[in-house]
């Protein structure tokens, strides 16, 4: 079959590979039919190359119609149409069970000391070929696979995989209170869709970015939103807007390649230059991340307020400003999206024909398999309007 790869830094290609088989009793075999790339597909192609190995299966975020399934797996059959939630998880653990699928103990990738598998995400979760391809092997099918019924278009389900469970879970972890306020950084397709929510939900969201047709989008589906080129501080233009306070809530939508952060820039950019195994004990024992969004959430937020964690960090030791955060009473929420544990509030969401959040308006490209290595390209430097890139193959 034929699936992207990543090949090294800024390198992904379409090759030919063995088509993926049922290994397990729980596996199940979909042939996919839509497959998304994700901001987190971007961490990969630019700075946490020491944790891939040169072939490996990207994409988690993916549907398509059942080809096969193991022995014990009963929930799904061949034909149905379903979704892959990014995280793999049994469903039946301690974790799991208390809703926490991101951390799933069957799954757990104990090598690196990290929560649940995921789907096409690099050794520190488990290395298991992704779904950017023509066939995917799903593993714990018995739990994960989310059935979807036949209809509409692909893209009205493809964001359960990952983008609408994550922003759902992002603005729970908001604590917004009613009538609340929530700043949104970074409007990709994370913020986009945490901002619909919010909105969805009764807060008023202010949304912030630099990129004119995201900012444009959110405007679209009536979020507010700063432009960071206009303003000279983001957190006094915030102030500014919400009677001198600050927003109730703070949303980082934004992770580690946060633009404004040149220190943590040129560090990604060294530990880029280095062998992998020194460059993994790198990132391992130094602040490497490019923090300026979460800074600005910290210095937004009203003091009692909450910042909600959606952007993926990955160094162990970054400097935080603990007095401001300590002093100012800020709570911290984090993590994986726990998928399924959304989908009950998601579903009638989805499937109403109205598309009260509008999913059917996110994508901006949708393109076949073999233009992956472009669609990479553009959608890490936003060109061609790149917003949410749909692979179809
Ligand atoms: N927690 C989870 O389960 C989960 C799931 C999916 C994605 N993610 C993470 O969410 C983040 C966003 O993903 P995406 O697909 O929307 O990616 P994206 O790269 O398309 O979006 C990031 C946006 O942030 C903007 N930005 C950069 N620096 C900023 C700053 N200082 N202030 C405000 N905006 C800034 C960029 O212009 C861009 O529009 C990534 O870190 C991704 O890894 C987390
Ligand atoms: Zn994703
Ligand atoms: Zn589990």
């Amino acid at each position: 079959m034929r699936a992207v790869t990543w090949q090294g830094k800024r390198d992904v290609r379409v090759e030919t590979v063995p088509d993926p088989t049922i290994e397990h009793p729980t596996d199940a075999i979909i042939k996919v039919t839509s497959t998304a790339i994700c901001g987190s597909d971007l961490h990969l192609y630019e700075v946490l190359g020491p944790y891939m190995t040169a072939g490996d299966v990207l994409g988690h975020e993916p549907m398509g119609i059942v080809e096969e399934v193991g022995s014990a797996v009963t929930n799904i059959g061949v034909g149905d149409r379903v979704v892959i939630p990014f995280n793999i998880a049994c469903g039946s653990c301690w974790m799991c069970d208390h809703d926490l699928m991101s951390q799933c103990e069957t799954t757990q990738v104990h090598e690196h000391g990290t929560g649940a598998a995921l789907l096409g995400f690099s050794k520190l979760y488990g290395q298991v070929a992704g779904g950017q391809a023509e066939y995917l092997r799903v593993p714990q099918a018995q739990f994960g696979p989310i059935p979807v019924p036949d209809g509409p278009v692909d893209e009205r389900f493809l964001f359960l995989s990952d983008v609408l469970p994550t922003a759902w879970q992002g603005v729970e972890y908001a604590a917004i209170p009613d009538d609340g306020i929530v700043a949104v950084f970074g409007l990709g397709p994370i913020g986009q869709m945490s901002s619909r929510i919010a909105r969805h939900r009764g807060a008023r969201v202010i949304a912030i970015d630099n990129v004119p047709e995201r900012l444009e989008l959110a405007r679209r589906h009536g979020i507010e939103t700063i432009d960071e080129r206009d303003v000279e501080h983001v957190g006094e233009a915030l102030r500014d807007l919400t009677g001198g306070r600050g927003p109730d809530s703070a949303i980082d939508a934004v992770g580690m390649e946060a633009h404004g952060s040149p220190v943590a820039a040129a560090a990604q950019a060294a530990t880029g230059l280095l062998p992998d195994g020194v460059a993994r004990k790198m990132m391992e024992k130094v602040g490497v991340d490019r923090l300026s969004a979460l800074l600005s959430c910290i210095d937004a937020v009203r003091r009692g307020g909450t910042v909600s964690i959606l952007g993926v960090y990955g160094g162990m030791t970054d400097p935080l400003p603990m007095m401001q955060m300590f002093d100012k009473q800020v709570s911290l929420r984090m993590g994986q999206a726990n998928v399924k544990r959304w989908i009950d509030d998601l579903m009638p969401l989805v499937t109403d024909d109205a598309d009260p959040l509008g999913v059917e308006d996110l994508a901006s490209h949708r393109l076949p398999l073999d233009d992956a290595p472009w669609a990479y390209e553009a959608f890490q430097k936003k060109k061609d309007g790149a917003i949410k890139m749909v692979l179809q193959p």
